[in-house]
Order: structure tokens, then C-alpha cells, then sequence
């Protein structure tokens, strides 16, 4: 499987099980932006043996500044870590929530990150018909069920992606501020929002900048093609800050990490490419692969949910296993809870790309 440890992207895991060298795939199964990082981190990391002497600035203050800069909000609301994924481990730490609400499917960490601070875990089944939207519907009925179960305003934590992972969907903010307003304690996960055309329409960040009860969290991993040196942040009212810095391992960020993060912040034009590139792939990718008779979720990340015919003899298990043995690695999102097994996700990427999974899908899909 090539989720062994539970993410796509693992190039390793793919070389064992296709028999091809880890550099060769066409991955799809990791949502990252398929420019590469921009050109200034080249040159950062040629002239890093000069600073890799030092501790890193404990406090991050460059790229706090550049962040608090780059959003409009105070740096003192702002905290830096070691990718998002460092972030939702300590924001769960740090609430100590009594249940947790994820929804079904989500990403997984913010529910195992949950079960290891001993929080029970509610899902809250996100409905195909709905185009996998949260609804205030859903979230009134789990309201009234916390109450019913004696669980408080303020006890439980709703923790929620937008755009949601796998989905691609974005959260409702009307339906965020509702929560907030019934006294609910909300963590967004924001990891995909840069990739949103007019994301501030959608993104709750500066609100968690002076609202108590909302955290925002963000990665720069995904946009900026950087998985590797680890890079996140959050945004919380300082008061929140302050204790998340508490809980946190000093020198969570490393210097490249920050010198990194400082740098690609102010590369407008990579930020231009990368917008007219997904506007221009995302739906040409989801035309074909409607056309190929998939049901498909475009959302509006830099990925696509799609699901097999039913009945088909394929199941996503059986579907990477053919793509991973030509060349081409996608992920098995029905291990996401909440889909089945013929759901699929696949980043979008160059038009080669998707050229070549749409040639080696096409003859798989018409076997039947
Ligand atoms: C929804 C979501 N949030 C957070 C992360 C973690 O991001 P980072 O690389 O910044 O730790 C991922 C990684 O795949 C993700 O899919």
C-alpha cells in the first residue's frame, strides 16, 4: 500500500512496491505545486553553509514580520512551525478539547492528533449529494447532539480543513461564525487556501487574529513545493500565541526554514504563475476525467476527488496498483473514512502529466 505510513508522496515506499527508481514517478499523490519551489530557495541553500554554524533565531522574527506583513495582522498573533502538521499536534495539546468534531472524510491528523491527547473523536459524515459540503444543517444536529450528551459550549473543538482534504471543498465562513456565536472552539486548517482564487472571501485568518475561540492554520509546504524543510504557521489571538509558544520545542523552525519562508513570501510572480497555471489545469483535468466517465469533485484546491463507476471491476486499491506499475502514482482516498473504494485523488499538475494518467487510465477504465 502506498500509504504505508498513512500520506501520499512516499517515493520510497512507491519504488519497493512498482519495481521503478523513486525519481522516475509521475506523483500525483501528493498535492504539491508542480513548479518546483521558486528559484530564490536555489540560491539560499548554496549560500546556507555560512549560517547552518548558528542556532536558529528562536523566535523566527523575520518571517513573523514578513508574514504578519504579507496578511495585515500582528506578529504577536502569528507563530511559525515545523509545517502545519507540527501546528495541529500543539494546537490539540495545548486545548485539551473533550471531543473532537472532524468531518468525514478529513485529514486524518486532526483526529489522530486528537486520540493521542485522549479526546474522543466525533465524525460528522459529509454527504456525496451535498457535493461533500458541510452544512449548517450537519453542524446544528451535532450541536444539538453535544448538548444532549452533556458536552458544553466551549468543551468540544470542531476541527476542519478548508479547502477540506481530500474534497477540495471550502468551508462556508457563515456557518464558521455561527459555531463561534453558539460559544464553539474552531481550528481551520487553512494548509490549501494560497492555492483559492480571491481566498480572502473564504479565509477566516485575520478574524482568528481577534476572535478567542478560532484558530487558523497554515502551510507554506504545499504552495511553495517546500515539503521537505517543514514550514507552517498559525495565526490565534497572542494571548493563544504565547501558550501555543509555551508548549512548543525551541527551535521548532530551523534557519532554512525561516530564510526560506522569509524569501518565497515576496515572490509575487511565482505566486501570478502558479494562480494562472491551476486555472487553466484544474479544469481541463476534470473535463477529461468526466469525460472518461468518472464522477468527479473539482473543489477548489490544486487536487481532484473522483470516484470509479459503480460496478466497475476496479476499485481505487486495484487502480494505483495498475498507474503505480506504469509510472504514475495516485492516491487511494478510500482510506480517507467516509469513501468507499472507488474513491481516488490525484493532484493537478502539467498538462503532461495529465495527459499521461489520462493514456494509461483510458484503456484500465475500458476493461469494465
Ligand atoms: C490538509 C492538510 N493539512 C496539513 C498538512 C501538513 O502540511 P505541512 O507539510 O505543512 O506539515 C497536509 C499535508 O498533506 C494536509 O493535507
Amino acid at each position: 500500500m502506498l500509504e504505508r505510513f498513512g500520506h501520499g508522496g512516499d517515493l520510497l515506499t512507491a519504488q519497493e512496491l512498482f519495481g521503478i527508481g523513486a525519481g522516475s514517478f509521475t506523483d500525483l499523490s501528493a498535492n504539491m505545486n508542480p513548479q518546483g519551489p521558486p528559484a530564490c530557495v536555489a540560491s539560499l541553500l548554496a549560500d546556507y553553509a555560512q549560517t547552518i554554524g548558528h542556532y536558529p533565531d528562536p523566535a523566527a522574527r523575520g518571517l513573523i514580520h514578513k508574514l504578519a506583513d504579507h496578511h495585515g495582522v500582528s506578529g504577536s498573533a502569528i507563530l511559525a512551525g515545523n509545517g502545519a502538521a507540527e501546528l495541529i499536534d500543539l494546537t490539540v495539546r495545548l486545548l485539551q478539547p473533550k471531543v473532537t468534531i472532524v468531518t468525514a472524510p478529513s485529514f486524518v491528523e486532526y483526529g489522530d492528533a486528537a486520540i493521542k491527547c485522549g479526546s474522543a473523536v466525533k465524525k460528522l459524515a459529509l454527504s456525496e449529494e451535498e457535493g461533500f459540503r458541510l452544512t449548517l444543517q450537519q453542524v446544528s444536529d451535532m450541536l444539538a447532539s453535544l448538548r444532549a450528551e452533556g458536552v458544553g459550549a466551549g468543551e468540544a473543538l470542531w476541527f476542519l480543513g478548508s479547502p477540506n482534504n481530500p474534497t477540495g471543498q471550502l468551508s462556508d465562513p457563515a456557518i464558521i461564525r455561527e459555531l463561534l456565536g453558539e460559544g464553539e472552539r474552531v481550528v481551520m486548517d487553512e494548509a490549501f487556501m494560497d492555492f483559492v482564487p480571491g481566498a480572502a472571501a473564504f479565509s477566516l485568518l485575520k478574524e482568528a487574529a481577534i476572535h478567542g475561540n478560532l484558530i487558523v492554520i497554515r502551510s507554506l509546504t504545499k504552495f511553495y513545493a517546500i515539503p521537505g524543510i517543514r514550514l507552517g504557521y498559525m495565526v490565534a489571538i497572542p494571548a493563544t500565541i504565547a501558550r501555543l509558544k509555551a508548549l512548543q520545542v525551541p527551535w521548532s523552525v530551523n534557519s532554512l526554514a525561516q530564510q526560506i519562508g522569509e524569501a518565497v513570501l515576496g515572490d509575487e510572480e511565482y505566486r501570478r504563475s502558479t494562480m494562472d497555471w491551476l486555472a487553466e489545469e484544474r479544469p481541463w483535468l476534470a473535463v477529461q476525467l468526466k469525460r472518461l466517465g468518472l464522477a468527479v469533485y473539482e473543489g477548489a484546491a490544486n487536487y481532484i476527488l473522483f470516484a470509479l463507476p459503480q460496478q466497475h471491476s476496479l476499485d481505487a486499491r486495484s487502480l494505483q496498483q495498475q498507474l503505480g506499475l506504469r509510472g504514475i502514482l495516485i492516491r487511494d482516498a478510500s482510506l480517507f473514512e467516509g469513501l468507499d473504494e472507488r474513491y481516488c485523488r490525484v493532484a493537478v499538475r502539467f498538462r503532461e502529466d495529465h495527459i499521461r494518467l489520462l493514456e494509461a487510465l483510458k484503456p484500465l477504465l475500458e476493461q469494465g
